[in-house]
């Protein structure tokens, strides 16, 4: 009789999760450590990355290990990722999740602050995802990639009714990875490597915690189901797009917002 119950099991897998250490990419590290993946940590000035990266080796019985590296330098990016595929690899899935924000009214925004959020949230995504690809394409095997976009990519974040959370570089920098990820998806297709993105809604990390009180409670009055949500609650989709579950699940963007939306419309707004 075949077995009950429905499992993911990564004990052959290698997982690279880039911002792994804090917020949503660490509750990805657990995430895959739990369903027994080796998993490898990319951080890029935390402190203690090295000490969350033991912790969670020893909590799961799993090799777990953190490696510093900025993804918008794509050398060291690349460097990184051969050095991951030789002390923990193969390397078999990439969450690429770092990203980061400026939030600033558009007429005070500057080509550093361009260069900062897209140097991460575009450039480095790209650089991760290439640096995994290259290491399949060479080996002949496939893969599975998951890009942290944001429900940005189609929203524009509200601090009150008609008063826009002023970062248009940090939605559209959102808007581009989500695109990126389809043109990824359907070029390297045919090496058996699936992108997608997964498109979260307000989640409690260290992002959104700098907030107004005000607008956080804004904010999760417009959510039907009336709060953020908490990191962990991103990690089953994330999951099941890596796992071979998922094998004909390509170039797609799954929003994990809380939001009700009707053919490109939300459909629900309570202030
Ligand atoms: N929180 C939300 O409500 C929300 C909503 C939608 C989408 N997202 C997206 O979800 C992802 C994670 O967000 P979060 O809220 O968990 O963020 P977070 O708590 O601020 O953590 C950001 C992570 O990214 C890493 N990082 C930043 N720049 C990097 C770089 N250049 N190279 C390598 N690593 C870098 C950080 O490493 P260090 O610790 O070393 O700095 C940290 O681990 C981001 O892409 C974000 O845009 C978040």
């Amino acid at each position: 009789m075949a077995a009950k119950g429905f499992t993911i099991d990564f004990s052959d897998k290698c997982i690279v999760i880039t911002g792994g250490n804090r917020g949503i990419g660490y509750a990805y590290s657990r995430a895959v450590a739990q369903a027994g993946a080796r998993v490898a940590i990319i951080y890029r000035s935390s402190k203690d990355a090295h000490e969350v990266a033991e912790k969670l080796g020893k909590e799961f019985g799993v090799q777990v290990k953190a490696y510093q590296c900025d993804v918008s330098d794509a050398e060291k990016t690349t460097e990184t990722f051969s050095l991951i595929d030789k002390d923990l690899g193969p390397v078999t899935g990439l969450i690429a999740n770092a990203g980061v924000s400026v939030v600033k009214p558009a007429l005070e925004l500057t080509s550093e602050d361009f260069h900062k959020v897209y140097g991460v949230n575009v450039l480095g995504v790209f650089n991760s995802t290439k640096a995994a690809a290259k290491l399949w394409i060479d080996k002949k095997h496939g893969g599975s990639i998951v890009i942290t976009s944001s429900m940005s990519s189609r929203i524009i974040n509200q601090v009150a009714p008609n008063e826009p959370l002023t970062q248009v570089f940090y939605n559209s920098s959102k808007g581009a990875v989500s695109t990126l990820m389809k043109g990824l998806a359907a070029e390297w297709a045919t090496h058996g490597i699936r992108v997608n993105a997964l498109s979260p809604g307000y989640v409690n990390t260290d992002q959104t915690s700098g907030m107004e009180r005000h607008v956080l409670e804004n904010q999760a009055k417009t959510v039907p189901l009336g709060r953020f949500a908490e990191p962990h609650e991103m990690t089953g989709q994330a999951v099941l797009l890596l796992s071979d579950r998922a094998s004909y699940m390509t170039g797609g963007e799954y929003f994990v917002d809380g939001y009700v939306w009707y053919d490109g419309l939300m459909l629900i707004i309570r202030f």
